[in-house]
């Protein structure tokens, strides 16, 4: 599968290193820097490139929008058009210090995305730190993590 990843930070490239061990393709994409794009994608291998939002989204069959909550519009804008995609989320509606909920209590980011992307359909899921997304072996003792 072509899987486009827009923020390639814990998250983003932590997925894209087993979707990539998988035998799945991926583009990285979404930085202030593009040179830690580069670096991502070096790390992963042959399996992945780098390009803008809207070069990753007309690559992929998936795409995994994994950025933090409060840059979620500019990042799909960025995307253009997501009509017909599956736009894959793992947002967490924080604030940026983790201290509450950046959109109340009667919302979600899954909502907040589903209204900037209209024409997408968005999977809200991953409820996994990354810090056990990359650990060497993704185990509590000899449980393996599950993740839905
Ligand atoms: N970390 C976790 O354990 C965890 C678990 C579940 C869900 N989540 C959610 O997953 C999402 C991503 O989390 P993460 O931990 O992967 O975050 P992160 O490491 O900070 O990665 C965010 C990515 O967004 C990019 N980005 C581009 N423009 C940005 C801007 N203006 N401001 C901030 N970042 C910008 C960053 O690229 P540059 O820095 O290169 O510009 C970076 O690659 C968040 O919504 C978070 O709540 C996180």
């Amino acid at each position: 599968m072509k899987i486009g990843i827009i923020g390639a930070g814990s998250m983003g490239s932590g997925l894209g290193k087993f979707w990539a061990q998988k035998g799945h393709q991926l583009m990285f994409s979404y930085s202030r820097d593009a040179t830690k794009l580069q670096k991502v994608a070096e790390a992963i291998g042959s399996n992945a490139t780098i390009g803008t939002p809207t070069e990753a989204v007309q690559f992929a069959d998936v795409v995994l929008l994994s950025v933090p909550y409060g840059v979620i519009q500019d990042a799909l804008q960025a995307a253009g058009s997501l009509d017909g995609k599956i736009l894959f989320s793992c947002v967490n509606a924080l604030l940026p210090d983790m201290s509450g909920m950046a959109a109340g209590t009667t919302t979600s980011a899954a909502e907040e995305i589903a209204k900037l992307a209209p024409g997408a359909r968005v999977v809200e899921a991953l409820p996994l730190f990354a810090e056990v997304l990359n650990s060497p072996s993704q185990r509590f003792g000899d449980q393996i993590a599950v993740v839905f």
